[in-house]
């Protein structure tokens, strides 16, 4: 929790000062490739310093953005703005940019050294100079004693480390990341999102991190923008775009959500505050079996327990309500001995824990339940 107070300071700090120049913008943003409309007019504006997530499932466009800002590929349409100098026309290598790829693209033949060295190297810097960064970069992805070895004597997260370093060692402005840890296994992936992140708080540099996995996204990253379709549907901090989602693809996209009749529930329709048809809920906001609820502020349902995914200390248990619709409860694992499957459950949650507001519940109800219309309306 205390990283989403830090990074709400972080975009605070970036927006109190309107005039400071943006290390990235993107402007009316467009590329097609033949029929396929990849990237389907994208603006967007990512401050110096910050570590920017595009999240978005496989084929939204994030890689195309991303090559499009380090200059691989040229909008159809639209600006690149680095620092607030349009590099619509500047090549690649001479943008102030550097990429880290998913397969690292390390050279096997060179030592680990000699790979960080080598976009030195090309730039002519002196040898001792070279040496000099290279090994100072090594310290700085703490793999200081492995520069004498191969690629292929490292592991998976020693050569994602040896691709950043190799990157940062130019000390571009922006460095651009393509799920650099799409590679890795699940432990190694999340102790790499940790370092990362540390790295990237260490050199300053501006981060803009692609990955389809939300929950790198949200533990990682200042801001965030979320793609679908070649547009950008929302963007904002972890906080904002997990607990405000503003578009049913949004809410469906980060996190698990509930959408649930009205109609289903105990104290519920008509009050102020509350939803016209359905509630979307977050597993974790649903209490189980509560000891009181309250009319006033809470709203119930009652269904029958139909299975218990245990997860460690948390678990998720989904109910069947009589409509035929399933609602998924976070609970904590020391209260599941109190809970069987088959059982009758009553779930709880706060008024004020819906997460869309009406104007999209039509929407995110028949792209979550895509069960037969209901033409509920009188
Ligand atoms: N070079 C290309 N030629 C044709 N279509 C492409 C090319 N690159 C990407 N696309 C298409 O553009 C869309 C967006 O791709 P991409 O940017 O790679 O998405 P993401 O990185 O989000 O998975 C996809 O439909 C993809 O098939
Ligand atoms: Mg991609």
């Amino acid at each position: 929790m205390s990283e989403s107070v830090v990074s709400d300071m972080n975009f605070a700090d970036a927006s109190a000062s309107a005039d400071v120049v943006p290390a990235v913008q993107l402007v009316g943003l467009r590329k097609q490739f033949g029929e396929v409309k990849a990237v389907d007019g994208v603006d967007l504006s990512i401050a110096d310093g910050e570590f920017f997530a595009l999240l978005g499932p496989s084929g939204s466009g994030k890689t195309t953005v991303l090559r499009m800002i380090a200059g691989f590929e040229l909008p159809t349409a639209g600006a690149v703005l680095l620092h607030g100098q349009n590099v619509s026309s500047v090549p690649a290598y001479d943008r102030d940019v550097n990429t880290v790829f998913q397969d690292y693209a390390l050279f096997p033949h060179m030592t680990v050294l000699q790979n960080i060295e080598y976009g030195l190297r090309v730039k002519k810097v002196a040898k001792a100079e070279r040496r000099r960064r290279a090994t100072e970069m090594l310290e700085t992805v703490r793999l200081g004693q492995l520069g004498g070895r191969r690629p292929s004597q490292l592991s998976g997260g020693q050569r994602q480390r040896i691709a950043l370093a190799r990157a940062l060692v130019n000390r571009p402005r922006v460095l651009l990341l393509d799920e650099p840890l799409g590679a890795l296994d699940l432990k190694l992936r999340e102790e790499m999102q940790v370092e990362l992140k540390t790295i990237q708080h260490d050199v300053g540099i501006t981060f803009i991190f692609v990955t389809h996995d939300q929950g790198e996204a949200l533990s990682m990253s200042d801001r965030i923008a979320v793609f679908n379709d070649g547009r950008i549907e929302q963007v904002g901090t972890p906080q904002q775009i997990y607990e405000r989602p503003s578009t049913p693809f949004v809410a469906n996209f980060v996190g698990t959500s509930n959408v649930i009749a009205a109609e289903m529930t105990m104290h519920g329709s008509g009050s102020a505050g509350t939803s016209g048809g359905h509630y979307t809920v977050r597993p974790e906001r649903i209490t189980i079996n509560a000891s009181a609820i309250d009319p006033v502020t809470d709203v119930s349902v009652t269904g029958s327990v139909e299975d218990i995914q245990y997860l460690g200390a948390e678990s998720r248990v989904r109910v069947r309500l009589v409509d035929g619709s399933s609602v998924v409860a976070g609970v904590r694992s020391d209260g599941l001995a109190a809970i069987a499957v088959g059982s009758t459950a009553v779930l709880s949650w706060r008024r004020d824990a819906a997460l869309l507001s009406d104007s999209v519940f039509s929407e995110v109800s028949s792209a979550m339940n895509p069960g037969p219309p209901g033409g509920r309306e009188p």
